[in-house]
């Protein structure tokens, strides 16, 4: 199967060499990044060009933007993996309507299109009979949309409670277990590397907000936006609060959390067991699904990271694959 591939930053570098490195049947034919583009219907040299661009900051020619490459190049499947924008979703609305367009099947590791757009896009897929998967989009290399779409088909889910932003969770963890300040923690993540220069999106629980609507919508078929989540973040715990919390055999953590049948769509510090299952430490994810059948799924693994983004993208694009193997 023919992949287009658009961005190559932590995501794109992580899909681009392990489609290159693993025998999977995936070839990537098109390729951009903010600045340049490159096709080749035969397949690209990937290595070369993963080179070029460390060395230029480019991987492709100058000439060939973006759409050029969504519009012209040959492939079966594009994987957009461009910066989120919460927003507007813009411009990857337009890179996947462009690409559905012209039959092609989307995959995507970007929250803001499914979150803002994703009745739309679906609607437009399933017009075109493509496909439209974002497993990527919700707890990294966790196969949560496809446990719930195969391993958990026929259940009913009546609850999903969540540890799903990694930068929070690592925050917590190091104050709970060091005794450290917010302000702190919140440094020593910065030098980590798992926080952003500007945090405000993780700590005030945003990106965990958008991945429940992701959710919530994918589950329930609502179609609820960001504004209908009850949000609360971070950045205000004092030391204090973890102290009181460990008093009683507790911690806190940032759990998302939907009960349609209480009407609850919220995300806030909660105080809960240490030995609760969503008691992940560090950068880990982790989700507990309610169910009628199977009764409670607990799901724990890495929410970030290339490789480990790559893995929840590959298993997209191999669904596809063999779904869809006409065009493959
Ligand atoms: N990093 C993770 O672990 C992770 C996990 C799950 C989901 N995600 C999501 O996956 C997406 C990619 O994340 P990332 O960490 O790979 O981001 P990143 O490192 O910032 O890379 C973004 C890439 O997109 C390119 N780009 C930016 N604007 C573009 C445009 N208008 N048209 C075409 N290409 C454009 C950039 O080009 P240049 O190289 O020229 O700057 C870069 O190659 C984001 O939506 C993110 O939220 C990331």
């Amino acid at each position: 199967m023919k992949i287009a591939l658009i961005g190559l930053g932590s995501v794109g570098r992580g899909v681009a060499e392990m489609i290159t490195k693993k025998d999977l049947g995936l070839t990537i034919t098109g390729l951009a990044d903010s600045k340049s583009g490159a096709m080749d219907p035969k397949g690209l040299d990937i290595p070369t060009l993963l080179t070029h661009k460390k060395k230029n900051g480019h991987c492709g020619d100058p000439d060939i933007s973006t759409l050029d490459i969504i519009k012209k190049a040959d492939y079966d499947a594009l994987v957009e993996v461009t910066p989120t924008n919460a927003l507007s979703g813009e411009p990857a609305i337009g890179y996947i309507k462009a690409a559905l367009a012209r039959k092609k099947h989307v995959v995507t590791s970007n929250k803001g299109p499914i979150a803002l757009a994703n009745k739309e896009l679906r609607t437009m897929a399933q017009e075109n009979g493509v496909a439209l998967r974002y497993e990527a989009t919700v707890a990294g290399a966790i196969p949560i949309m496809h446990t719930l779409e195969h391993g958990l088909a026929g259940n009913d889910i009546l609850a999903l409670y969540g540890v799903l932003n990694g930068t929070c969770n690592y925050i917590l963890t190091r104050m709970a277990d060091e005794g450290l300040t917010y302000e702190q923690a919140l440094m020593e993540a910065r030098e980590m590397g798992y926080a952003e220069a500007d945090p405000t999106y993780d700590v005030k629980g945003i990106d965990a907000s958008i991945k429940l609507v992701i959710l919530a919508n994918n589950i329930w078929g609502h179609d609820v936006r960001l504004t209908d989540v009850d949000c609360t973040g971070i950045d205000l715990l004092t030391p204090d609060a973890l102290r009181l919390a460990d008093d009683e055999g507790c911690t806190i953590r940032l759990i998302a959390e939907a009960i349609p049948r209480k009407n609850i769509l919220r995300v806030s510090p909660r105080i809960i067991e240490k030995s609760h299952p969503l008691v992940v430490d560090g950068t880990l994810n982790a989700l507990t699904l309610e169910t009628d059948m199977a009764k409670e799924i607990t799901l724990i693994g890495r929410g970030a990271g290339s490789v480990e983004t790559a893995s929840a993208i590959i298993g997209d694009l191999l669904y596809i694959k063999d779904r869809y193997d006409g065009s493959a």
